[in-house]
């Protein structure tokens, strides 16, 4: 028969076990959005079972002073086999969390990865096409600051490409964004996802930077191999930074993410891998750590970012980039009901910062599609279409959306030019879809 004192100890010891467990998952970067953005009952269990081992046993002490000792006694078992459990289960997992990304081993792949610290060298001012200068604009854009302009012909002329450029129309940094290809993923497009990486290398554009969800399930050095070497026979060539994305971040992910990306010796401003600003030469690039929400958005990166925002030149063109958007159409989840478009959390911890400190350009992912949107002067692009499955027709279409494309894949091209940003959204073989010029 277990004593009082053995019973309590046991589950003191479960609860304990519970709490570091948690503690653990909940310490792991981007690991807190999964609790409010899915929130799925077996996290719920997870949170609260260390509670249930001890509420039994202490629901057992008013029964010791019954004359039967059998229903103590029920009480005191119970008690125990939950302690067990919930032990067992908490041991488990954190093992799980722990050891399985660290069990596979990541192949070292030959990649032009930027390190946020050296920053981007433009590698000259000549652009893969000339189709930039083609087109006409139309100046009378719902937004300020946004011009739309008619999509490109299919034909390029021969004589539009010949035509020599005017050092206004002469790139001075040439930029590329994409999204959530979501290696390992049955459901994600192998097809468009190398076509997108091909046409990007033939672009060969100053810097391709890839926004997140770079794989299915964070913790899978497989699904890690895959994208790594896909990458290195793709875009060997093509300098490289990704973020980490929420799927990236599942399950302990984050050490693999770092192995993958962002290896020994690489550094940042910030101090973190997850954020960082960039000097890119003609623009200033700046990566916030938003994963999910705003869950990892602590005091730390917040200050940061204000300092690095209030220090960026004025005459360049300020680039901020997400995994996670603000102003976006979407849908709600069909089984968690959360509000995948304008985003709750990220527009009003971030954007009054974008305003006063005239950000001029945010890009993003998370939503499966290709949007452009404007917003008090600040243009807002959605690229989450490098593979990973559309998502569907959006519900809500987002009073500031100007251009949407859904069940798309394809990329961002940003041109950065005397005062003037060039945005063309692509498809997966470098087609024009959509552009937009705005001033900087
Ligand atoms: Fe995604």
């Amino acid at each position: 028969m277990p004593a009082r004192r053995t019973m309590f100890i046991a589950a003191l010891v479960a609860l304990v076990l519970g709490i570091i467990m948690n503690s653990y998952h909940y310490s792991l970067e981007g690991a807190r959005g999964l609790y409010v953005w899915h929130p799925l009952l077996a996290l719920k269990i997870l949170l609260f079972m260390g509670l249930v081992p001890i509420s039994i046993a202490i629901v057992s002490l008013p029964l010791e002073k019954l004359a039967k000792k059998w229903p103590m006694l029920v009480m005191r078992w119970i008690s125990m086999a939950a302690s067990i459990l919930v032990g067992a289960v908490s041991i488990a997992l954190l093992a799980f969390l722990i050891i399985v990304p660290r069990i596979g081993s990541l192949e070292p792949a030959r990649l032009e990865l930027i390190d946020p610290a050296k920053g981007i060298h433009a590698l000259g001012t000549q652009p893969a096409e000339a189709s930039f200068s083609a087109g006409t604009t139309n100046k009378g854009a719902a937004q300020p600051g946004i011009a739309l302009q008619q999509p490109q012909s299919a034909a390029l002329q021969p004589a539009i490409i010949a035509q020599a450029r005017s050092p206004l129309d002469m790139p001075l940094l040439r930029l590329s964004f994409s999204s959530d290809p979501h290696w390992g993923a049955d459901t994600s497009n192998a097809q468009a996802r190398t076509q997108i990486l091909e046409s990007i290398a033939q672009r060969k554009p100053d810097a391709f930077f890839m926004l997140g969800d770079t794989v299915e399930t964070g913790n899978s050095a497989t699904q890690w191999n895959f994208a790594l070497s896909d990458l290195e026979a793709l875009i060997p060539h093509v300098p490289v930074r990704p973020l980490l994305g929420n799927h990236d971040a599942l399950f302990g992910g984050q050490y693999l993410y770092r192995k993958a990306f962002f290896p020994k010796g690489f550094s940042s401003d910030s101090g973190s891998p997850y954020y960082w600003s960039i000097d890119a030469g003609a623009a200033t690039i700046v990566a916030v750590d938003l994963p999910w929400g705003t869950e990892n958005f602590g005091a730390r990166q917040r200050a940061w970012l204000e300092k690095t925002l209030a220090a960026a030149d004025p005459h360049k063109p300020l680039i901020v980039l997400s995994h996670s958007y603000f102003y976006a159409s979407g849908y709600d989840d069909p089984d968690f009901g959360s509000p995948w478009y304008d985003h709750y959390q990220n527009i009003p911890a971030l954007v009054p910062l974008f305003e006063k400190y005239g950000v001029d350009l945010v890009i993003s992912g998370h939503n499966h599609y290709q949007e452009l949107l404007a917003h008090n002067g600040i243009a807002y692009a959605i690229v989450g279409s490098m593979g990973g499955i559309p998502d569907p027709q959006p519900s809500y279409r987002s009073p500031w959306s100007q251009w949407l494309a859904v069940s798309a894949f394809g990329w961002l091209d940003v041109e950065v030019l005397p005062g003037r940003l060039v945005l063309v959204f692509r498809d997966e073989r470098g087609a024009e879809r959509h552009r937009a010029e705005l001033s900087y």
